[in-house]
């Protein structure tokens, strides 16, 4: 797909529900006693492929138009699937689902595509290990596919050593079956979508600090769940118009939960106009719409605590970092290379066939920014972030950018192309 230069960015949008939390919404709806009913739902692939292992395994979910209906069996209400569970590309699906398979009275096989196969799942093989799970990867490398037994589980405490929401969550949910307390340390917080909305269907979840607590023995209640709109997909759209001189955007109703709201602290380190308006504060999940306008950004420093906090959003703050003056360090960011694709290596190279000044590091990338931008021809390794990251490069460059394998947005944001040319101005 090609790409170029826009005069500016203009105009309303409402990105997608959240993935994280669209995701959550199915697991906890099938395991809870009732219909869930979930508004906002992103039919993108990836929760499509929670959707489709859930029906695989009885239980019946109608997708209406604005609507999912879940209708949950209860904790032990699953029933053994009669073939492989495909993940798709979806990291979330496969680790979370691990960890409420350990528990179950059947065994089960769980794949995805070529990407799934490789990234790393002995993070949650080890603490489900621990717990008593009897999980087995096929080919021997820590990877998918996985064979499950499901057996008793006993709780645990487990200090992990990421800061990964996906590991945390697929401990707790395993909780949710396990003898006694289990406990997760991280060594930042990551995204809490799984704690708050347990929380909501009636789970024993307490959490203090870097540490949530679980304990079994209450059912899970059907709940109303609103998916927010995906700060996640808005950061492309915040990126956009922070870059293209001229440009004001609002984005409405989108979720800015602390433990996934990094982009806009980084937004204010670099001095852009970013304001929320609207904000609505809990229970649940906070919102607000983002009133973007372009103008001068400094380079910073992104490292820590900060990194979980928007770790899907460092390829586009990459983008950010070439319009920026000075440096931008990103540090402490190693997951990125597990990743759908290897997220630093993806960019940097990307970065400099268009000119800018990227390197890669250890854990993350220097930028120095300024260095016009040109159009080039971009792998997208079939990685939908990389793939949106340099479409929001390419309204800021000269000439023409080609993205190969463009239509992976549809993992997590199947409109993308429409929706930024309804906003771009030529
Ligand atoms: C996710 C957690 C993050 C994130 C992923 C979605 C989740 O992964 O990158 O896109 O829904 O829990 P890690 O928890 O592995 O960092």
């Amino acid at each position: 797909m090609k790409f170029s230069r826009t005069a500016c960015l203009k105009g309303e949008i409402a990105v997608p529900g959240d993935k994280s939390i669209s995701h959550r919404s199915v697991m906890l709806g099938a395991l809870a006693e009732g219909t869930t009913q979930i508004r906002g739902f992103l039919s993108g692939a990836d929760c499509l492929s929670t959707i489709a292992c859930f029906s695989e395994m009885g239980i019946s979910i109608e997708q209406k138009e604005d609507l999912v209906l879940v209708h949950g069996n209860g904790l032990r209400g699953l029933k053994k699937p009669a073939k492989v569970l495909d993940c798709g590309n979806s990291g979330t699906t496969t680790r979370l689902i691990s960890g409420i398979l350990a528990a179950q009275e059947f065994d089960v096989t769980l794949t995805g595509d070529a990407s799934i196969q490789k990234r790393p799942m002995k993070r949650i093989i080890e603490p489900l290990s621990q717990m008593g799970a009897r999980i087995e990867s096929l080919a021997g490398n820590g990877c998918a596919p996985l064979h499950i037994t499901g057996t008793a589980l006993r709780g645990i405490h487990y200090h992990t050593p990421v800061a990964s929401a996906q590991v945390k969550s697929a401990i707790l949910l395993a909780g949710l079956y396990a003898q006694g307390e289990t406990a997760v340390t991280e060594p930042y917080v990551s995204r809490n979508h799984t704690e708050l909305m347990l929380s909501a269907f009636g789970a024993d979840i307490r959490t203090q600090g870097t540490t949530a607590r679980v304990y079994p023995g209450r059912p899970l209640r059907a709940q109303a769940v609103t998916v927010p709109g995906d700060i996640s997909s808005a950061a492309f759209f915040i990126a956009a118009a922070l870059i293209v001189p001229g440009s004001e955007i609002l984005i409405k109703s989108v979720g800015v939960n602390p433990t996934r709201d990094g982009i806009l602290r980084v937004c204010r380190s670099m001095g852009a106009d970013v304001t929320l308006l609207n904000r609505t504060d809990g229970p649940g999940e906070p919102t607000a719409d983002l009133l973007v306008r372009s103008g001068s950004l400094k380079g910073c420093v992104i490292e820590g605590a900060l990194i979980p906090t928007l770790i899907d959003e460092l390829p586009v703050i990459a983008v950010l970092a070439c319009f920026a003056d000075g440096e931008t360090v990103i540090r402490d960011a190693a997951e990125l290379k597990v990743k759908e694709s290897n997220r630093i290596a993806a960019m940097t190279e990307g970065l400099r066939a268009m000119g800018a000044d990227a390197a890669e590091t250890e854990d993350g990338m220097i930028i120095r920014g300024g260095q016009p931008l040109h159009g080039a021809v971009i792998d997208s390794r079939n990685d939908h972030r990389i793939a949106m990251s340099f479409a929001v490069a390419s309204l800021a460059a000269d000439g023409e950018t080609t993205i190969r394998d463009a239509d992976c947005v549809d993992i997590s944001y199947p409109e993308f192309y429409a929706d930024l040319r309804r906003l771009t101005r030529s």
